[in-house]
């Protein structure tokens, strides 16, 4: 018998435009979860999801401009660090030149640019 389990119960959280917003709980107070549910990578049961006017309970979570850093270490193990990088620009169609402007800068600021490293 498949037992349910409620994870998160009357939850209405409204975060601010720009705003830095830390959760904190106890381990399995659901807070993944509910980063999950956020990002369009968890469904939920009931209730809404909106960011800003938008409603975006049943959008694919590509579609929704959201990034989330895993908990678990999860990067693609088969691709280099630009490759991880620019992974989600490409999903997002942006072309090569525009990626690679991007990611160079993300990697100068960590000291991984092509300068300082061979990650080519
Ligand atoms: N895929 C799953 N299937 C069943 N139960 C799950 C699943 N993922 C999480 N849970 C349960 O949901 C609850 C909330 O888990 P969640 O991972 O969101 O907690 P958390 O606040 O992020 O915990 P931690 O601080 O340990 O990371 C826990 O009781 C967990 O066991
Ligand atoms: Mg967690």
């Amino acid at each position: 018998m498949t037992q349910k389990k409620h994870v998160l119960e009357n939850l209405n959280l409204a975060v601010k435009d720009g705003s830095f917003t830390v959760l904190l709980g106890p381990s399995g107070c659901g807070k993944t979860t509910m980063l999950q549910i956020i990002a369009g990578l968890e469904n939920v049961t009931q209730g809404r999801v909106y960011i800003g006017d938008e409603e975006v309970t049943g959008k694919d979570p590509a579609k929704r401009g959201v990034a989330m850093v895993f908990q678990n270490y999860a990067i693609y193990p088969h691709m280099n660090v630009r490759e991880n990088i620019e992974f989600g620009l490409k999903n997002m169609g942006m072309v090569q030149q525009k990626r690679r402007e991007i990611s160079e800068n993300v990697l100068n600021m960590v000291g991984l640019g092509s300068e300082s490293a061979d990650i080519s």
